[in-house]
């Protein structure tokens, strides 16, 4: 429920309106927008709310808006106990009108939308289905929190109002997204659709998926099966195992689809891979499996370089990556490339061409961790992934810049920032806290912290045109459940999902004051929904 704050508060979040006013007064003082990430435009209209009622209906017009409206109804069905037909015709005060047309988003972004509300309705508008979905989060936030309830009771005091506004809205990089280690501890299939909900929440549209390391493979290859048969029965720690079945994975990249999220599934490739070399002797130098995993440690195991092993090496890496490639609609295919410690640079070098190669061959766009960047046969528009840190830049600067010098583009996740399994600053010792994280990367890592980066300043020579967007990573050696992953990520997520869409500040800062009141709004959501997130010291939660 909205508790209300003072006044005047209120009227100087209005002011604060930068390019976007995301905390204002309703009718009551109330706050209520807490819009993450910050809209280009949010203009307060002088009208009283909207209000969504039992008469109201979802009516669309346009390609892929009666999918977008169906994927909205069905969490706000349940939410309002409302029936929220998908209708076409004419929209009364009651509905919110879903439209895709040509002209309707800033500069026909294909992401962009338009939401106008008030007392004669709700109209979201884009050029694409992507953007009208993006509009209904921007509603979802804009709703009470307790739009964001599994069942209908009870219903928020005041109803299901919406504030009078208007919203022009469009991201700023392409790629927005997070990733979640599945191998170090593996997260069964309905937990990683209970993730990709809450992110797309946060207007994000990619889910990488660390689908194999050294603890575990986590994806069925049919044509190398022990890959899960021996390959998957591990994890860090003797948490127990466990895979995708092909079935498994499409299900989560329809799940994914429908919230306009593109799923990169990251096969890490040469090192990480002790669980791979211990399902088929053929692919060790030496023809002897090693024991399963279960430790902590990086670095020690690689694909073996020798020409002995090049058939079954070579015929490996274009299978695995065919199979993938063929669950895969989006564009892109990790293939790691980190860590590759126990490896020559010759060696490793041979294999990350080859592996290079295999990933294209499947017509994918190969991204890898910054290290690839180190062979200079990449296929072109080879994307990087910088995770050194904000300073010192050094090597992994050099090895990121040599992306953008073979055509690709970067992918932001400096580490000590961005990376969400770095403890928080208190160490929380809650009921998940003190256990969970890591603080290798210069330390816990604060809510500050993950908001005040600017992922264009970070490596010379790879600016606006050059980023391809961020991603806040999420490794599991310390994490085996959904709650413990959402302690994490909630609500450092926040803040990148922000870098990542909204428009850079004038004059290069952010404002941690405004985030952190927006944070609190989202805090009620999260609360209503049942996400567990960890509440950071200096955000305003609200009781
Ligand atoms: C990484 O953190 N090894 C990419």
């Amino acid at each position: 429920m909205f508790v209300r704050i003072p006044a005047l508060l209120a009227i100087a979040a209005a002011i604060m309106t930068v390019a976007s006013a995301c905390t204002s007064p309703d009718e009551n003082g109330d706050a209520v927008t807490g819009i993450i990430p910050a809209p280009i435009s949010y203009e307060p209209r002088d009208a009283a709310p909207f209000r969504l009622t039992a008469e109201s209906r979802l009516v669309v017009a346009g390609s892929g808006a009666a999918g977008v409206a169906e994927t909205f109804a069905e969490q706000a069905r349940r939410a309002t106990g409302f029936e929220l037909p998908v209708v076409e015709g004419m929209p009364a005060a009651s509905d919110v009108s879903l439209v895709v047309a040509d002209g309707e988003a800033p500069d026909g972004a294909a992401e962009g939308y338009t939401l106008e509300s008030g007392a004669d309705g709700v109209r979201i508008a884009a050029d694409a289905a992507a953007g009208l979905f993006r509009g209904t989060q921007t509603l979802r936030q804009l709703l009470p929190a307790a739009i964001e309830q599994t069942d209908a009771a009870p219903a928020p005091e005041g109803g299901w109002t919406v504030p009078a506004a208007s919203v022009a809205d469009a991201p700023r990089f392409a790629y927005r997204g997070t990733m979640l280690d599945v191998a170090r501890h593996f997260f069964p299939v309905e937990d990683v659709l209970a993730y990709v909900d809450e992110i797309a929440s946060m207007k994000l549209n990619v889910l990488h998926l660390h689908l194999t390391d050294d603890q575990g493979w986590r994806i069925e290859i049919e044509s190398w099966p022990e890959l899960t048969g021996i390959g998957a029965a591990t994890s860090v720690g003797g948490d127990g195992g466990g895979f995708y079945t092909k079935d498994d994975y499409r299900r989560i990249v329809e799940y994914a689809a429908e919230r306009f999220i593109t799923v990169v599934p990251e096969l890490d490739l040469p090192g990480h891979t002790n669980a791979a070399l211990s399902a088929y002797p053929e692919l060790n130098c030496d023809g002897v499996a090693p024991t399963p995993y279960e430790g902590t440690e990086v670095g020690f195991s690689s694909l073996c370089a020798s020409p002995d092993r090049a058939e079954a090496t070579d015929r490996f890496l274009a299978e695995v990556t065919r199979e993938v490639a063929e669950l895969t609609p989006g564009p892109w295919l990790h293939l790691g490339g980190d860590e590759s410690l126990s490896t020559s640079q010759a060696d490793y070098l041979d294999l990350v061409r080859r592996i290079a190669a295999a990933g294209a061959a499947t017509g994918k766009t190969v991204i890898g961790w910054h290290e690839m960047g180190a062979s200079r046969e990449l296929p072109a528009g080879t994307v990087g992934q910088y995770w050194s840190f904000v300073e010192p830049k050094g090597t992994a600067a050099e090895l990121t810049r040599s992306f953008v010098e073979q055509g690709g583009r970067v992918i932001m996740s400096p580490a000590d920032v961005a990376y969400l399994d770095m403890k928080y600053v208190d160490d929380p010792q809650g009921p998940l806290g003190g256990r969970l994280g890591l603080d290798w990367a210069k330390g816990p890592t604060t809510l500050d912290e993950a908001y005040l980066w600017e992922p264009t300043s970070i490596v010379p020579g790879v600016g606006e045109a050059e980023v391809l967007g961020v991603e806040a990573p999420l490794w599991t050696e310390t994490l085996g459940s959904l709650a413990e992953v959402e302690f994490m990520a909630f609500p450092r997520l926040a803040a990148v999902a922000e870098i990542g869409w909204s428009p850079a500040a004038p004059d290069g800062r952010r404002d941690t004051d405004d985030f952190f009141g927006r944070v609190a709004a989202l805090g009620e959501h999260w609360d209503a929904g049942g996400t567990v997130y960890y509440p950071v010291r200096g955000v305003p939660w609200r009781e």
